[in-house]
């Protein structure tokens, strides 16, 4: 049976620019998450406290931070990889922090520098600060339907390390296609796999659509009782250690899929898509958003 709500988690400001080659200024960072604040989105991910050299676009989360006009009841959330960067989202006074394991060991490797238990012992130093200034801690694990480096993963990996994130304290584990390969077939063998010992409400699915197959996979999962989607304004983004890999599934069709299965989000898509329009000029970019070009060319 599908939900009767949908949470989504847009992502746009962090993962949708954490690839972009060039220069974007503060001003347009802001807005956009401001944009996306008015749109009705709830939770959005606003930065990542990872090392500046490694993702240069990144280098600027305290400064977003410290800018944000916060919205009541909206969660702004960061990515840490280890204690530093917690330490740096607490003083940035992030709402949120997540933390990114990866299903594939190679992945750890180009993405963290480490094996995938090497960063699970960094990842429990941040959980356990997490939860001595009880900030809500989200967990990641990348890959969980294909590697870029050593191509299959199997569900059971991706199991037991969602089991340790949980028992870190993660209250949710977003399920990351980082190459887009997964299917509804796979997605679903995975999901069969994860819901025997994992609760759905404990689950979210993070889908790239570089082979087109995101919504249909965010569908498979919707009827495996998943109620957490991540999506990225326009279809922005793509991770910087995962070559080739475009954008997340972009928002505006993740809540136009929504809107026709009747399933509340309480997200205004025609807002959303402004904002996705906006950025995409600000950057010269391309809105990879179909729902949006829709709905743009409707209104103008
Ligand atoms: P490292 O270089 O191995 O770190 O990086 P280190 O501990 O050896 O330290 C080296 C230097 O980095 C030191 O500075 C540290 O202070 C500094 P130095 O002494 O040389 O001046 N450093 C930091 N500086 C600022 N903030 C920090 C930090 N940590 C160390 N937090 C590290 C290890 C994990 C930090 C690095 O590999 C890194 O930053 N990785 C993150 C890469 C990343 O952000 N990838 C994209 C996000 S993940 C993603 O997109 C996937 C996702 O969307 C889900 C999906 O799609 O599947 C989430
Ligand atoms: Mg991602």
């Amino acid at each position: 049976m599908l939900p009767s709500t949908v949470s989504i988690v847009e992502v746009g400001p962090r993962d949708g620019l954490q690839n972009e080659p060039g220069n974007i200024e503060l001003i347009h960072k802001l807005e956009l998450i401001h944009a996306l604040a008015d749109a009705g989105l709830t939770r959005i991910e606003a930065g990542a406290f990872v090392n500046p050299k490694w993702v240069p676009q990144m280098a600027d989360s305290e400064a977003v931070f410290a800018n944000l006009r916060r919205k009541p009841g909206v969660s702004y959330c960061a990515l840490t990889p280890n204690l530093k960067g917690f330490e740096r989202a607490r003083q940035a006074n992030a709402s949120e922090v997540a933390i990114f394991a990866a299903a594939s060991e190679a992945f750890s490797q180009k993405n963290l520098n480490c094996s995938i238990e090497q960063s699970l012992a960094k990842f429990a130093e941040v959980a356990s600060a997490a939860r001595e200034h009880s900030i809500p801690l989200r967990g990641y694990i990348s890959c969980v339907l294909g590697c870029p480096y050593s191509g299959a993963v199997t569900p059971e990996l991706c199991l037991e390390i969602a089991q340790e994130l949980l028992s870190m304290g993660c209250y949710e584990i977003s399920l990351g296609d980082t190459i887009g390969t997964g299917t509804a077939a796979s997605t679903q063998t995975l999901l069969k796999t994860l819901l025997k010992r994992i609760a759905p409400e404990k689950l979210a699915v993070h889908m790239h659509d570089t082979y087109g197959q995101a919504l249909t996979n965010i569908y498979t999962a919707l009827q495996q009782g998943i109620a957490v989607a991540d999506s990225s304004v326009a279809g922005l983004g793509g991770c910087p250690y995962a070559k080739g890999a475009t954008g997340n599934v972009a928002t505006e069709d993740v809540l136009y899929l929504l809107n026709g299965l009747g399933i509340e989000h309480g997200v205004d898509i025609n807002k959303v898509a402004r904002a996705g329009a906006n950025i995409c000029r600000s950057l010269n970019k391309t809105n990879n958003s179909r729902a949006a070009v829709a709905l743009l060319n409707k209104a103008s």
